[in-house]
């Protein structure tokens, strides 16, 4: 299969090129394309990773490293062939244009979350979904922890009665709006960029459908440094049952904090309560060069492979949430291959129909969507209660 993937910043290093090396060990070497705006990116990726062959867009050995080319990707879906997926990992606020364009070129995808900001674009790529017979996943790995499917098992299972109230903490430290995003964070807000996990965990874990949000936002640390960008943004979301989830989120944590993200969940049922600590998973380590570090080890880390132990792999349910998938892609390949235009077209919708039920497809991953899409508008309206409309 080949894999495009567009976007080459820190979720790219950090999981989706150890996700698609770990596919590629369990189905086959794959042909790997990678595009973003910079060569100068691409050449940071080829730096980081010796060995890793792929084709660059733009080629940083052609072209001015810095130059910013935002329509380079368009070349790379040009080149692409079928069997393929097309990974979109830009900024949060740019998921939109290359799925459709991915969808309209005849490729599945795996986007990274949100699917997007806003649900009329969500709706364009639902309805671009539905016209190919495309599939368009969402990478909202917590479903792959284990915590959360055992939450939501359990929660299925009646043990917690129904949902009354839950309450999520996601936040981050200070580098990711001031280091790490500093060019898109104020096209962005930490609500968005994690806050909407847990929103997606807990429509994932009742089957529920929001209501109406509420959000609240501070403008303090980081406009005392010039930046027009929300500190920390918290949301009250009302579900159909009358449930309410508190969502507090954050990316303005001191550089000393010792993991980057703070997360964790507590949810009460009728008959029951659920409390976790999502970032600490009890294994820490303190090391002279790093100093203390708080280890999430089911995440996304390097181990030693059983059979080679020279080699690094990486494990856990980021890794997972990609190959799923990508899986399913070659899966959706693999049983309309030989089968004529029309046939081929009807095999994928009998194949997707099922997939809806148990995937963040675009049905799905827009339910987050339209919750962010709320708390932006009640953001703006002085943090008014807003009906979320489907
Ligand atoms: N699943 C996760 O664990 C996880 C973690 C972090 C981020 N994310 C999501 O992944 C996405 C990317 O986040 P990131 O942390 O890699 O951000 P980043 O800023 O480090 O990287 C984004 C990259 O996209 C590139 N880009 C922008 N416009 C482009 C275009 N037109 N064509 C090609 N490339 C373009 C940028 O140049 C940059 O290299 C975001 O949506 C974010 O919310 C997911």
């Amino acid at each position: 299969m080949r894999i495009l993937i567009i976007g080459g910043g820190m979720i790219t290093r950090e999981v989706l090129i150890p996700a698609v090396q770990a596919f590629s060990r369990r189905h086959g070497r794959d042909h790997l394309l990678i595009a973003s705006r910079r060569g100068a990116t691409l050449q940071r990726i080829s730096d980081e990773f010796p060995g890793l062959e792929f084709q660059a867009y733009p080629d940083p050995a052609c072209s001015d490293p810095e130059a910013s080319r935002p329509e380079a990707y368009r070349e790379a879906l040009a080149d692409l062939e079928p069997p393929a997926a097309v990974i979109v990992a830009t900024p949060d606020h740019l998921h939109t244009g290359p799925v459709l364009e991915a969808i309209e070129a005849g490729f599945d995808c795996v986007v990274q979350k949100p699917l997007c900001l806003s649900l009329e674009d969500s709706r364009r790529i639902a309805a671009a979904a539905e016209d190919k017979a495309a599939y368009v996943y969402t990478d909202y790995h917590k479903r792959h922890d284990y915590s959360i499917r055992a939450l939501r098992h359990r929660y299925l299972a009646g043990e917690l009665g129904e949902a009354l109230c839950a309450s999520a903490y996601i936040e981050e430290r200070r580098e990711m709006p001031l280091k790490n995003f500093a060019r898109w964070a104020q096209a962005s807000n930490s609500f968005d960029y994690i806050g909407c996990h847990y929103v997606d965990v807990f429509y994932y874990v009742t089957g529920l459908r929001p209501k109406r949000v509420t959000a609240y936002g501070q403008k303090k640390m980081l406009a005392s440094l010039g930046h027009d960008i929300y500190d920390a943004v918290q949301a009250l979301v009302e579900w159909e049952n009358g449930a309410v989830l508190y969502v507090q989120t954050s990316w303005v944590l001191p550089d000393g904090n010792p993991n980057l993200t703070n997360q964790g969940f507590q949810m009460t049922g009728t008959q029951g309560e659920y409390r976790a600590d999502h970032a600490d998973r009890g294994t820490n380590f303190c090391t002279q060069p790093s100093g203390y570090d708080r280890f999430n080890p089911y995440f996304c880390k390097p181990y030693r492979d059983w059979n080679h132990p020279e080699r690094i792999v990486w494990e856990g349910y980021g890794i997972e949430s990609v190959i799923q998938p990508l899986e399913d892609i070659l899966s959706l390949h693999q049983s309309a291959a030989g089968l004529s235009p029309e046939r081929r077209l009807a095999k994928r919708r009998e194949i997707l129909a099922g997939l809806i039920k148990t995937r963040p497809l675009p049905e799905q991953a827009m339910v987050a969507t339209a919750v962010l899409e709320a708390a932006h508008r009640s953001l703006a309206a002085g943090s008014v209660p807003v009906p979320v409309e489907f």
